[in-house]
C-alpha cells in the first residue's frame, strides 16, 4: 500500500486490494487509518470491513459518517 494521506475532517482516499480491513477507532495506530492492535486494553475496537475487489475506497476521518467506515458526505455539510 503507498503512503496514506491523512487531513482532518476530509475523506481518507485509497485504493485497497479485496480483502478484510480493521479502521482504527482509538487513534493509537502507528498504522492508520488501520488498526494495529494499540486498543488493546481500553474500551475501542477497529471496525472490519470487507473489500470485495480492487477500488479507490472513501474512509470517512470526520465521525459523522451515517455509513460507516466509508465517507458519506457529511464532513462538507456545515
Ligand atoms: S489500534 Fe486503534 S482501534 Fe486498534
Amino acid at each position: 500500500m503507498n503512503e496514506v494521506t491523512i487531513t482532518p475532517n476530509k475523506p481518507i482516499v485509497l485504493e485497497l486490494d479485496p480483502g478484510t480491513y480493521y479502521r482504527c477507532t482509538c487513534g493509537k495506530s502507528a498504522k492508520m487509518p488501520f488498526c494495529d492492535g494499540a486498543h488493546t486494553g481500553s474500551d475501542h475496537a477497529p471496525i472490519a470491513f470487507e473489500v470485495k475487489e480492487r477500488k479507490q475506497v472513501y474512509l470517512c476521518n470526520c465521525g459523522k459518517t451515517a455509513n460507516v467506515p466509508y465517507c458519506d458526505g457529511s464532513c462538507h455539510k456545515a
